[in-house]
């Protein structure tokens, strides 16, 4: 069709009844809207259940910018997000700016922009369908809109290529040019650096550490990084830059942060010899080397061997996942809920805190958390267990996160406090388990691993035992008929039975990097082992 994508919605809204045709135009069907929500709850979930301050969206039809806002909205409902929404910014090119030109008119809806041109396909669209709703979003969030030229467009795919070696498609090179405008950098809340040089700052470390580059002194230049403005693209542009662009830029007025030098902490200039790691990562320095200490040998009575013990444990708890809360509550004779807030409060749980529950299950101890920490997002459990998520989720409106705590899906230093309750005998390696929590956790941040242990006496060891092996498996048989808790029992006992002793446990987490370590017993049988990540 001759014309604009305007003129094809045109086509087809004048002809898809007729032809029993089902329109799928921007935003005249449901579904999309939805899908793009996906980019919003990835956001979330990435940022640790918190909002950027920014969120600058490159706009045509709007449906993502729409989508992500929905997203947010619904993680707020269901209290999984206690920040506010961040202020969303439209950009659009200058050749097709509809958007831009309704917000500076303080226009209620956007009207056809007459001729768009732009290379961005996905910015030229002329007359988007959610116009109004765009402009509503903008305004409730304290947002703006922004049109960027044909040139700064280019310019920032040359940086984007340049410091990632991503060759972006024009509309992600808009958001990115976008970061360079006066106005969009004085409404950031972080008002020290331009959101632009942080960003230029973090992609050049990290892609120059994951690709192994460790220069010495000046700006390095990674092999074939450099096509894109050797090749023609904009070389003067601001967004073309280099170590010599960034620091010619804030000479020319650019309020800023020096960028990065060798010694920084930050720097994208590593000393030589220093670990690289796969994900651009580089080892934390603090983190001992560990050996590797399993909680208890393997246990072929119910797995073969070490790599099928994983999956043997997350298929026991989703098996009994519906029925855990109970035999919980049956085997601790109903204390379990007191003792896992007293345990809390009395080891130093605070309001303002963060907390991560690793190993939530049905999120007992999340739970026990929520008195103090009733903010939206402060508390975060984490499972492998779908069963046991699917049971939390009844219940507990905290966000929760599928995982392992080997691989904790989290950046470092973000958690005031960490909780594992009845678990480190599910681990592969204590130690890396251990070294993940102490990643996650800030300097200074604190330590606790509940664990049941087998009585150091023989007649305390041999009631326990009888408890776990026969009392409790046939107590629950009869309450619900079901062979899953008794199963659960079972191992549960054979594990702390076989499990190794609590002076290991208290030697992996020194040797974790944990100081401060120690073991509380409460009644010969519960452990609470706590220990703090040394403040910086
Ligand atoms: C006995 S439940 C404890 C639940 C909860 N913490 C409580 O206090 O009731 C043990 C939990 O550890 C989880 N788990 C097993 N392997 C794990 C691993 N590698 N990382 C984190 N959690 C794991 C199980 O899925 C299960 O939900």
């Amino acid at each position: 069709i001759e014309g604009s994508i305007a003129t094809a919605g045109q086509a087809v809204a004048g002809s898809a009844a007729a032809l029993g045709w089902f329109d799928l135009s921007t935003l005249k069907e449901p579904y999309r809207l939805e899908g793009k929500k996906t980019i919003g709850l990835e956001l979330a979930e990435q940022l640790e259940w918190s909002t950027p301050d920014l969120l600058i969206y490159p706009t045509g039809g709007g449906t993502g910018l729409l989508g992500i806002a929905k997203a947010y909205e619904e993680l707020r409902a269901m209290r999984w997000l206690g920040s506010p929404l961040p202020r969303f910014v439209a950009v659009q090119a200058e050749g097709c700016a509809p958007v831009v030109r309704a917000w500076l008119e303080k226009a209620a809806t956007t009207t056809p922009w007459e001729h768009p041109v732009t290379h961005a396909a996905g910015l030229r669209v002329p007359a988007p369908f959610a116009g109004r709703q765009i402009l509503e979003v903008l305004r409730a969030t304290n947002g703006t809109a922004i049109a960027v030229s044909e040139a700064a467009i280019a310019a920032a795919q040359c940086l984007l290529a340049r410091l990632e070696g991503v060759w972006a498609a024009p509309e992600a090179a808009a958001a990115v040019s976008a970061l360079g405008v006066s106005h969009v950098q004085r409404s950031s809340r972080a008002r020290t650096t331009p959101p632009w040089l942080h960003y230029a700052e973090h992609y050049a470390s990290s892609w120059l550490v994951a690709v192994g580059r460790v220069p010495t002194t000046g700006h390095p230049e990674p092999a074939g990084a450099r096509g894109g403005t050797e090749r023609g693209g904009p070389p003067s542009s601001p967004a073309c830059l280099d170590r010599q662009g960034l620091l010619s830029l804030r000479a020319r007025g650019f309020a800023g942060q020096e960028p990065q030098v060798a010694g920084d902490p930050r720097s994208a200039v590593a000393p030589a010899g220093d670990h690289i790691s796969m994900t651009g990562q580089a080892r934390d320095e603090g983190a001992p080397v560990a050996t590797p200490t399993a909680p208890h040998p393997v246990l072929r009575k119910y797995y073969t061997g070490e790599h099928d013990r994983q999956p043997f444990v997350t298929a026991l708890f989703d098996g009994a996942a519906r029925y855990y809360d109970r035999v919980c509550q049956v085997g601790s004779l109903g204390s379990g809920r007191f003792y896992r807030r007293w345990v809390l409060a009395r080891s130093g749980l605070a309001g303002g805190m963060k907390l991560l529950d690793v190993a939530t299950g049905t999120g007992q101890v999340a739970r026990a958390a929520l008195p103090v920490l009733p903010e939206p997002g402060a508390v975060i459990g984490l499972d492998p267990s779908g069963g046991m998520l699917r049971e939390a989720r009844k219940s507990l409106s905290v966000p929760l996160v599928q995982g392992r705590v080997e691989e904790l899906p989290f950046g470092d230093d973000r958690f005031d406090f960490l909780t594992m309750g009845y678990a480190l005998r599910h681990v592969a390696d204590l130690g890396v388990a251990f070294g993940e929590c102490r990643r996650v956790l800030k300097p200074g941040g604190r330590l606790l691993l509940l664990e049941i242990s087998r009585p150091s006496s023989a007649v305390g060891s041999w009631l326990i035992r009888v408890y776990f092996q026969r009392v409790l498996p046939l107590v629950m048989r009869l309450s619900t008929g079901s062979v899953q808790p008794e199963l659960l029992m079972k191992y549960y006992w054979d594990t702390i039975a076989e499990c190794v002793p609590p002076d290991t446990i208290l030697e992996v987490l020194r040797r974790s990097g944990f100081v401060a370590v120690e073991r509380r017993v409460r009644g010969g049988l519960l452990s609470e082992y706590v220990g703090l990540k040394p403040a910086r």
